[in-house]
């Protein structure tokens, strides 16, 4: 199996890791209805694919995601499947999600995932989103992150949704090994100035959303997404952008279906493509969705390929 170093002293990763978001079942910012059973033998699948890790959140689900996967890799050899959380998104009275970067919040919530993760070490530990609700400088929450990684709760130090001034103010203070953005055919801000800075310090990168959230899947469509599903609040999944978005899906069926694949992976596929990017998490809410997904892995996509794509995103 494929694998990537992570940033310079990070781990080995497979190029493709399972993504936890809709294994947090029903919530104000879930996937609807998604059955426990169904995320377990997802994820023990993705494991037996051979795919490595697993990203998660302590806020989805309101902590259910992390409790799923716990109970998911129960008993299996940590190497195969390497547990990536994240802190920093606390859910206020009503179940909404806020900013807390507090360092007694981040102790707090590092014990938290650990307890329902059942396991004494966190493999990587991630700022979800900068706190821009409780003052709290980034140097104060990064130097916790330090805290917990001298004190063996963490492995490794990973930032999301950062922008080069906040990484550049952590990198100062102890190394990040990984930045997870949005990135995919649909969203590729981050290709200007991110990704470029990452791959210079020696940051590793692992995309989400490399699908745009099963828009990019290649079968995707509004009736099977369920009303409390956050996509259908979401802009890439509104007229006219949605239309536009699948007319694009099927621009790029013939360039996948040349090479023997669906459009899903080959939408994770060109993320890898990118040098600075390290692995793609995907995210899958059935076995064999995972075991579509695995075929991401192990294969390139070539220059003409590559200026195809980049054709048909252009297309009227
Ligand atoms: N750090 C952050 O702020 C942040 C934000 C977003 C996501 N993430 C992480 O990144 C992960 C992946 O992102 P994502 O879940 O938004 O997007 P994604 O990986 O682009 O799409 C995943 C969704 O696509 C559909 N899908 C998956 N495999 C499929 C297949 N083979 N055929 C057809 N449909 C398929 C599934 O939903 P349906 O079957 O319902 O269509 C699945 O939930 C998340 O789980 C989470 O771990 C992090």
């Amino acid at each position: 199996m494929e694998k990537r170093r992570l940033g310079r002293s990070g781990p080995e990763i497979t190029t493709v890791g399972f993504g936890a978001w809709a294994a947090g079942g029903p919530w104000k910012v879930g996937w609807g209805p998604q059955s426990d059973a169904d995320s377990i033998a997802a994820i023990r699948r993705s494991v037996e694919m051979g795919m490595n890790w697993i990203d998660t959140a302590a806020i989805y689900g309101l902590g259910h995601s992390e409790e799923v996967v716990g109970q998911a890799v129960r008993g299996l050899p940590r190497e195969e499947a390497l547990i990536f959380t994240k802190c920093g998104r606390v859910p206020d009275e009503t179940g909404t999600p806020r900013s807390d970067l507090r360092p007694e919040s981040i102790r707090r919530q590092v014990e938290e995932s650990l307890r329902r993760l059942q396991t004494d070490v966190i493999d990587l530990y991630q700022i979800h989103w900068p706190d821009n609700e409780t003052g709290t400088p980034i140097e104060e929450s990064w130097a916790v992150m330090a805290e917990l990684q001298d004190q063996g709760k963490v492995r490794w130090l990973g930032v999301s949704n950062f922008d080069v001034p906040l990484l550049e103010r952590c990198e100062a203070i102890r190394h990040v090994d990984s930045l997870q953005p949005p990135y995919s055919l649909l969203r590729r801000d981050v290709e200007t100035e991110i990704l470029p800075w990452c791959l210079a310090h020696g940051v590793g990168v692992i995309v989400y959303s490399p699908m745009q959230s099963g828009l990019l899947s290649g079968t995707f469509s509004l009736e099977r997404v369920a009303e409390d599903d956050w996509r259908r609040r979401s802009p890439y999944f509104q007229e006219p952008q949605l239309s536009r978005n699948l007319a694009f899906v099927e621009r790029l069926r013939p360039i996948a279906a040349r090479r023997g694949r669906t459009v899903g992976q080959l939408a994770v596929a060109w993320t890898l493509m990118n040098p600075a990017v390290t692995g793609a998490i995907v995210g899958a809410r059935r076995p064999e969705q995972v075991e579509e997904n695995a075929g991401a892995m192990g294969w390139r996509l070539t220059d003409a390929e590559m200026a195809e794509i980049e054709a048909a995103r252009h297309a009227p």
